[in-house]
């Protein structure tokens, strides 16, 4: 169900075109009270993620502007590994290319910068903070995350919960055969973060391939629809959308970021099996790879179950609530 009161929540991104269409979400929503915007390497650097994110704030407008923080500018122990060949080499659709009718930059340079405080720092603040009533959503590798937990366990525990975009249980990955992005890039992070004893929700493919947005839909939404905020999710997804169009024949993108932010306000967008969940982190073959025990005699004393999986979507009502969110 929604909940009925805005939620203290802290979305930790890596500034992505999906992660900016999740935050224009989470910035629209009554329901979320987001407290601050913490940023990562993943899809890019983490410096780009920060003025992405930040230019999202600046299209949408928000009268009270969360906090961004950087944090990790690499995984834990494997290098980083970005995807600017899928997002643009700015990770939002390459910006700079648009240009007003009078042939200024549509996109001019952002005056607002990152908080100086860190985000892991950040993190653990709010935890302190908010407790229980705190969900952390997380869109990209769990780096932050998990260095928050290598930092201060105890007070990380505190929040009531993460909802994950990554891995997959009974779906193929997307960057390779056995892993998703999130937990490709640093499985180490997502690892710890599946033995952190935390509440976790895992908004994985299984789901977030059940959430595609067509080109012609955007388009059409656009047109009817002009606002500064619609013609920046044409112009960002562009390149995204290509992406898909040249490699899976679809012209459109999966909303894999906002599916999690839609789950985090109404978590009966899904349905969810609780399982006993690892990551790979040495696999040749299978780095990031979450494996699932789903096995009927599964020996669940001895591995409890650490994960609420995502397993089924109400596709037509959660794009109800991508179309309502995207809306100024
Ligand atoms: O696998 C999809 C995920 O990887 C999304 O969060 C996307 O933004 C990338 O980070
Ligand atoms: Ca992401």
């Amino acid at each position: 169900m929604t909940n009925p009161l805005p939620r203290p929540m802290i979305i930790d991104t890596d500034g992505g075109v999906d992660d900016a269409l999740a935050i224009v979400m989470a910035l629209n929503s009554e329901h979320i009270d987001l407290k601050a915007i913490t940023v990562l390497a993943g899809n890019i650097d983490v410096h780009q993620a920060a003025k992405n994110v930040l230019r999202v704030i600046d299209i949408v407008g928000p009268e009270q502007s969360p906090l961004v923080a950087k944090g990790c500018t690499k995984p834990l122990v494997n290098p980083p590994f970005y995807a600017a060949g899928i997002h643009g080499s700015d990770g939002l659709g390459e910006l700079d290319q648009f240009k007003n009718a009078d042939g200024s930059p549509r996109y001019p340079a952002l005056t607002t910068e990152a908080a100086t405080e860190d985000a892991v720092e950040v993190l653990l603040k709010a935890a302190k903070a908010y407790g229980n009533d705190l969900t952390i959503v997380a869109l990209g590798p769990l780096t932050n995350l998990a260095m928050a937990l290598e930092k201060d366990r105890p007070t990380l525990q505190k929040v009531g919960r993460i909802v994950i975009m990554g891995g997959a249980v009974k779906v193929p990955g997307n960057i390779s055969a056995a892993a998703e992005f999130n937990f490709f890039v640093d499985p180490h992070a997502a690892q710890v973060v599946m033995e952190s004893g935390i509440p976790l929700t895992l908004v994985g493919l299984d789901v977030a391939m059940q959430a595609p947005l067509a080109r012609k839909d955007v388009e059409a939404y656009a047109q009817q629809n002009p606002s500064n905020v619609s013609q920046f999710i044409v112009d960002c997804t562009g390149i995204y959308m290509a992406f898909y169009r040249e490699n899976e024949g679809f012209h459109g993108c999966y909303l894999h970021d906002p599916l999690a932010v839609g789950v985090a306000i109404n978590s009966s967008l899904v349905t969810t099996e609780p399982v006993y969940m690892v990551v790979e982190t040495e696999g040749r073959f299978t780095s990031g790879m979450s494996l699932a025990d789903l096995r009927d005699r599964r020996d669940e004393a001895t591995f409890p179950p650490n994960v609420d999986a995502c397993l089924g979507v109400d596709t037509e009502r959660f794009l109800k609530l991508f179309y309502d969110l995207i809306q100024p």
